[in-house]
């Protein structure tokens, strides 16, 4: 029997509630700790926690004897501008003790969300390469790809299997994401089926990297399972499963809603968007550890709409 004990910070968010569920279904139940700062309705195994208090992470580690660790909590890109102090402790300074913890306590394998905010102005925009200049737009993003960096560090100087991915917007119906700048593409399904209209905070052929949420998991899952020597880099994997602008996610819905409307009111996540990437290229993790995503965007709006 597999000894893996994993515990996952930020449980309760947008990816966290669907990947602790992905996660007990292979590990087991009792095998995943599912924790965050606020209390949480979940099935299995749960404690509270900030994850600025280093001494009641390392607690924990040992109490339950965590042999992998998920540092899925953070603030995202446009709510990390009104608090660049909390997003910076919360992404990276917190992940920071993580790794230092992991080597300390021999920790296997530590997962690091990274994302599309490391792109930036300098970053060429049309299949972003996998290694171009990042010269990140928000604090978000700084502190992401500081953490990307940090990771390839521990991995070179103390041997720490640190994984990651930079993911594009989520897209999902069982938890809303909170404060990101591609949370339009999930809002836009609750705003049809509610209300049968949408404003949207991003002009109308703002092109964005996108990916499903069971695409998120079998990445996830794909890249954490794979033979340590199939992983290449500490760094982010670069990742996507299909780009799409509002305008064309409106048309797409409007395929089954035929009678919804959308119009334009672009406030300043305007200019996070348009900071990042249209389309990426994500060649290396398909190449080393077998990345194909499933979904595209009328496969995934169909589900989305099927099921909300
Ligand atoms: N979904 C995130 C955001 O919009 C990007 O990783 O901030």
């Amino acid at each position: 029997m597999s000894n893996t004990v994993i515990l996952i910070t930020g449980a309760g968010g947008q990816i966290g509630t669907e990947l602790v569920d992905a996660l007990r279904a292979e590990y087991g139940r009792d095998k995943v700790i599912a924790t965050d700062l606020l209390p949480l309705d979940t099935d299995g195994p749960f404690e509270q926690l900030d994850v600025t208090n280093l001494e009641r992470l390392s607690d924990l580690i040992q109490q339950y004897k965590v042999t992998q660790i998920y540092h899925l909590a953070a603030l995202l890109s446009s709510s990390g501008e009104k608090n660049i102090n909390l997003t910076w402790k919360i992404n990276f300074q917190a992940y920071h003790n993580i790794l230092a913890l992991a080597v300390s306590s021999g920790i296997d394998k530590v997962f690091f969300p990274s994302t599309i905010g490391i792109y930036g102005t300098t970053t060429p925009k049309i299949e972003t390469p996998q290694n171009a200049s990042f010269v990140p737009s928000t604090v978000y993003g700084i502190s992401k790809l500081t953490g990307e960096m940090w990771g390839e560090y521990y991995r070179k100087r103390f041997d720490l299997d640190v994984r990651s991915l930079r993911y594009p917007g989520v897209i999902s119906y069982k938890v809303l994401p909170e404060g990101g700048t591609t949370d339009f593409a999930v809002e836009i399904f609750f705003a049809a089926k509610k209300k049968g209209h949408y404003t949207s905070y991003l002009k109308q052929d703002t092109r964005l990297p996108m990916i499903y949420m069971p695409d998120v998991i079998n990445a996830t899952l794909g890249l954490m399972n794979a033979d340590r020597k199939q992983i290449s880099t500490s760094m982010g994997y670069n990742l996507t499963g299909f780009s799409l602008t509002p305008r064309e996610l409106h048309e797409e819905i409007q395929k089954h809603l035929p009678e919804m409307t959308i119009d334009y009111a672009p406030d300043a996540r305007q200019s996070i968007a348009d900071s990042w990437s249209d389309t990426i290229d994500d060649s290396l993790a398909r190449k080393d550890w077998g990345w194909q995503p499933q979904y595209n965007m009328s496969q995934m709006t169909a589900d989305m709409l099927k099921n909300l």
